[in-house]
């Protein structure tokens, strides 16, 4: 069997939380050991939603692949790039948009409930509508064949296989289809125990300092009914809790004290601060190492940008032969 292709990637949000890490990042640090990877920063995906305020997208992406490099993402075990800097990328949406009926991206769920949740932006354009596409073509160009997503991105996956087997059909055997790779992944509540999220204010980010660290966690929801050191408490549902089962040894101990009574939330949340900031001090160091030689780091994303390119130029030139559109003369392929 060939070896098998991962791409992935994330719209460029600026400082990772830890809703990001053990949802995708954890992973990807993983799979690159074992696939052809390729991790895209999705910088025109971006635009789909903040076009009408483009002024923190450049600040966003390097915030970005900060975190990527440092908790692990290393480009000589997989290409890092940036999908702007990867030209390919908008010709093969431009093919696919061709031959991609509008009631297969009208279809698509993500697309009638980010309108609804983004009120405040005016999604109703082109570009928006054609996300699910620029993501079947940012995979397709790699010919990957596992993509790593969270469950929120399997119908533009399906997308995806819909639009491979059409153009397969119509033009001749180009792309393999995508499988998903959903790797079960740790639920990471936010502070106040809803689902971690930016907007939400109750993030964790991984460049967080000791002291940030600490003072989320003094804020972080647990048993209301647990007051006093003594009384019976219930750590399922305790934020607290779900931060220990990640980062402290003796979590199950925790859980069995905190049933018991034996422990109170003031303690609880000491000891949760030494564990989620012992973990999180490699992170940091090796931001604040990546952060003092950004100029190596813009080389790393335009070095990965050219080996994408080469790859996705590759493709272009067999999809271009398949759709029997020729190649300028006196010109090798991109
Ligand atoms: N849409 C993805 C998200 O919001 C990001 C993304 C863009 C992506 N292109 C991709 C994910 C290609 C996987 C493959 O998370
Ligand atoms: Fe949560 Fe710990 Fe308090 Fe139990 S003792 S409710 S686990 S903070």
């Amino acid at each position: 069997m060939a070896i098998e292709t991962v791409l992935s990637g994330m719209r460029p949000s600026g400082k990772l939380h830890l809703g990001n890490y053990f949802g995708a990042l954890a992973n990807w640090v993983n799979l690159q050991k074992q696939y052809r990877s390729f991790y895209m920063v999705a910088d025109w995906h971006a635009l789909t939603s903040e076009y009408g305020d483009t002024s923190a997208v450049e600040s966003n992406v390097w915030d970005m692949v900060l975190d990527w490099l440092s908790c692990g993402l290393d480009p000589a075990q997989c290409v890092i790039f940036r999908q702007s800097w990867v030209a390919p990328h908008a010709e093969l949406h431009l093919l696919l948009s061709m031959m991609t009926p509008l009631s297969w991206l009208e279809r698509v769920p993500t697309y009638k409930e980010q309108m609804q949740e983004m009120k405040n932006r005016d999604l109703s354009t082109y570009g928006f509508l054609g996300y699910p596409l620029l993501q079947s073509a940012d995979i397709m160009l790699y010919k990957a064949t596992r993509v790593p997503v969270g469950e929120d991105q399997l119908a533009h996956l399906e997308l995806t296989r819909e639009v491979a087997r059409r153009f397969n059909h119509l033009y001749g055997q180009v792309f393999p289809e995508p499988q998903a790779i959903l790797t079960k992944t740790p639920k990471v509540p936010g502070t106040d125990g809803r689902k971690m999220s930016k907007s939400y204010n109750n993030a964790v980010l991984l460049s967080d300092s000791a002291k940030d660290v600490e003072a989320k966690v003094k804020t972080m929801y647990t048993d209301p009914k647990k007051i006093r050191l003594d009384d019976k408490g219930h750590p399922e549902g305790c934020v607290v809790y779900a931060m220990h089962t990640l980062y402290t040894p003796e979590a199950k101990d925790i859980e069995g004290r905190c049933k018991a009574g034996t422990i109170g939330c003031v303690a609880c949340k000491k000891r949760l601060t030494e564990t989620l900031n012992a973990g999180l001090e490699p992170i940091r160091a090796e931001r604040a190492k990546w952060a003092g030689k950004i100029q190596d780091v813009k080389n790393i994303i335009a070095e990965g940008s050219k080996k994408a390119t080469a790859v996705a130029s590759a493709t272009m030139a067999d999809a271009r032969g398949a759709v029997k559109l020729a190649i300028p003369p006196q010109e090798t392929p991109r």
